[in-house]
């Protein structure tokens, strides 16, 4: 059985449906890539899949359980983590503080490990093994605010990393990035599919051609087609419909 299970996924604006009963897997250290051009649903189905927003219809079952009624905290206790295609609002906090309170929200479940007396400096070094798992070693007294975006969105991926998630959700990790930032995001993530499987959402096709393993196309909503990167590139269909409009811009 794959390790993630989205089964007739179905959700609607009023009169507008943004994700039309949609099935996809993701198998155990998989890449799986997301692809479709601006409006195709894609972030309304990250939405409903890590349960910011509530499903019309479907299932989401994660590890043989089935997640599709718990609400998002839940869901992150059971391995679903998300990062965010806006980069979320960084308080004032340093790297490290940021960090170990994402770690501290772990405790309870997989950080029992450390025990009583343990606890505090398990946390700090779990926290610090984060900031240098994203690239953020050396900047674990920085203000978060006042990163650089780049590293903003490498904090964003530690927070989401810090709950050691089976399924790591990305949406778009490379928005807005100069070319370093984004060499360096994607040989980030061709680490972390060693320990996560990964459901990218990505408008750079270079990027998404050179890390996913399958790649599935959305369009308005539905799954157009899905398949490995050679199939996907030469698609006709996909072409038009995504390639196409990709190069137009
Ligand atoms: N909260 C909402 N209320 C109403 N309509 C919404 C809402 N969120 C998204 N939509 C609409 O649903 C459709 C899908 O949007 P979505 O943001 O999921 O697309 P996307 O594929 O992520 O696009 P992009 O590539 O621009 O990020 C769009 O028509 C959008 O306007
Ligand atoms: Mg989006």
């Amino acid at each position: 059985m794959s390790l993630f299970i989205a089964e007739g996924l179905f959700k609607h604006f009023g009169g507008l449906i943004a994700v039309d009963r949609v099935s996809l897997t993701v198998e155990p250290g998989e890449i799986h890539a997301l692809i479709g051009p601006n409006g195709a649903g894609k972030t309304t189905l990250v939405n409903v899949i890590s349960g910011l927003l509530p499903l019309d219809a479907g299932r989401i079952i994660l590890d043989g359980v089935d997640l599709t009624a718990l609400p998002p905290h839940q869901r992150v206790r059971h391995g679903l983590s998300r990062s965010f295609q806006i980069t979320r609002v960084f308080n004032n906090d340093s790297v490290l503080d940021n960090l170990l309170l994402a770690v501290q929200a772990q405790t309870g479940s997989s950080f029992r490990i450390f025990g009583r007396r343990a606890d505090k400096s398990g946390l700090r070094e779990r926290a610090i093994e984060l900031a240098q798992q994203v690239g953020l070693g050396e900047a674990l007294d920085r203000i978060a605010r006042a990163l650089p975006h780049g590293a903003q969105r490498q904090l964003d991926v530690a927070l989401a990393l810090a709950a050691q998630p089976k399924l790591l959700l990305l949406d778009e990790p490379l928005a807005g990035m100069g070319p370093e930032d984004v060499a360096e995001m994607v040989a980030l993530i061709q680490r972390l599919c060693a320990e996560t499987a990964i459901l990218l959402i990505e408008h750079d096709m270079d990027a998404v051609f050179q890390l996913a393993d399958r790649i599935s196309v959305l369009d308005y909503g539905r799954v157009l087609t899905s398949g490995d990167v050679a199939y996907i590139r030469d698609h006709p269909e996909v072409q038009a419909v995504y390639l196409g409009t990709e190069a137009a811009r």
